[in-house]
């Protein structure tokens, strides 16, 4: 199989002749800090190995589920929060038409969120639907603690024991979350749901290839053998070798970390691929919870072009130029749609006559790449063969491993991400949580 090319030959101008060479010395520590797990955050390496140790029985398992899943649902919620809900987003909308909800494949469940947001309105109008439709749930938290998701769940369990009663709701429901600790844990033993773990040593951001990701990805009906293997594929190349020259994580990695350091403090994420966005969301988790640490990072953005051409496209072109763009190019489309002739071509368009959209998306990508690097935004870019399971696995473990490299060259840990629990505190001191009396007081008191 093919592997994701990167190209930077586009930052060239922008950094330098000698920052290139330096950066290699830097690559082969940050390299040999994660490989030899020496780095910061060593205790959450786990997925460094997943897709060669994830254990066929396990996959047959997820398979097997979601078999059943599929035949007994119209719906499957998965309820999730960060890095237990973006990453099966990302694969599912990706692999998926986008029109899927309205045209639905019989035997095949449309998968919705839950517990991403607090939003009454969003969570009562997903009750009314779930009133009218056959569906099943996936509740996934590794800490089992999170506010978000146990509140949807708490909704959810409510409404499908009422709906199908205790037994069916029970066989209606699947836990995911740690081996042993947290409330969902001890409420999937009591409940006796169905189970499965994420690794101790797997950070929720990084947990794609596990049930977390799996699971959905398999209900909503793709390949997830395919997409271990395209990450098996990238892992191999990852780990080898930390030659700049051989190995596009620690390619980007360094390039993006040069582009840092001449001022370009904000990296935008571009599709040409509506069907990516949630890849894009995804990749803004990992990047700016990883990186965003001691007052360090680049700012993850993302856009969809062309639509945000006619948006941010000003913006890119010409407003502060502390940007760089990092393009998901994709080689073929799965289908195939040709411009059609018009003998009266009142709209000036008959010079594309029987070109391929793609050929004209193409050209938008290259022309807009020009104009951004005119403009002085530098470009790098990752191109796929083709959007599928294998593709996006290996792109998944790409970025996966350069978020690690990156931030090692960062000198943070990217792994932990102390900073969310600032919201968290205040949100249950102002909701009156016992324990927080304190805080509560002065609070209330800085809102009046
Ligand atoms: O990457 C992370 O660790 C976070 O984004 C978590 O995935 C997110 O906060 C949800 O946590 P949990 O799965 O414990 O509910």
């Amino acid at each position: 199989m093919a592997q994701l090319l990167l190209d930077i030959s586009k930052i060239k101008p922008f950094i330098g002749d000698q920052a290139w060479p330096e950066m290699q010395t830097e690559m082969n520590q940050c390299h040999s800090q994660l490989t030899g797990h020496s780095g910061k955050g060593n205790d959450y390496l786990g997925w460094v190995d997943l897709p060669v140790q994830i254990e066929a029985g396990l996959l047959a398992r997820i398979q097997y589920d979601a078999g059943k899943i599929r035949q007994m649902a119209e719906i499957f919620v998965v309820i999730g929060i960060g890095g237990s809900y973006l990453g099966s987003r990302a694969v599912i909308d990706a692999l998926n038409s986008p029109f899927e909800a309205m045209d639905k494949i019989p035997g095949s469940p449309t998968i919705v969120y839950a517990g991403e947001n607090l939003s009454e309105n969003y969570h009562a109008q997903l009750l009314e639907l779930l009133d009218k439709k056959e569906y099943a749930v996936a509740v996934i938290s590794k800490s089992g603690t999170t506010t978000e998701p146990a509140i949807a769940f708490r909704l959810i369990r409510q409404h499908i024991e009422q709906k199908y009663g205790k037994e069916e709701a029970r066989k209606r429901i699947i836990a995911i979350t740690d081996a042993s600790r947290g409330a969902l844990k001890s409420l999937a033993d009591a409940e006796g749901y169905s189970s499965y773990v994420i690794p101790d040593d797997v950070g929720g951001r990084y947990s794609v290839l596990t049930p977390v990701g799996l699971l959905p990805i398999a209900v909503a009906g793709f390949d997830i053998r395919e997409l271990v293997d395209g990450a098996v594929g990238m892992r191999e190349t990852a780990m080898r070798s930390s030659d700049l020259e051989k190995n596009p994580c620690a390619q980007y990695a360094a390039a993006r970390n040069l582009l840092l350091r001449t001022g370009k403090f904000v990296e935008i994420l571009v599709a040409f691929e509506p069907n990516l966005l949630y890849f894009i969301e995804w990749w803004k988790q990992l990047y700016g919870e990883s990186e965003g640490k001691e007052h360090k990072g680049i700012f993850p953005a993302g856009v969809t072009f062309t639509s945000d051409l006619h948006s941010m496209g000003q913006y890119i072109q010409e407003g502060m130029r502390t940007l760089f763009e990092t393009v998901i190019s994709v080689g073929e489309p799965t289908k195939m749609l040709v411009v059609p002739n018009d003998p009266e071509n009142l709209d000036g368009l008959n010079f594309l006559s029987g070109m391929r959209l793609s050929e004209v998306n193409r050209q938008a990508e290259l022309g807009t790449m020009l104009a951004h690097i005119d403009g002085g935004v530098p470009n790098i870019r990752v191109t796929i063969p083709a959007i599928n399971a294998y593709y996006l696995g290996q792109l998944i473990y790409f970025f996966e491993f350069a978020c690690a490299l990156s931030g090692y060259a960062l000198g943070i840990n990217p792994f932990d991400q102390p900073g969310v629990e600032a919201y968290k505190k205040n949100m249950f001191a102002l909701l009156g949580k016992p324990g927080f009396e304190k805080e509560t007081e002065i609070l209330r008191k800085r809102l009046l």
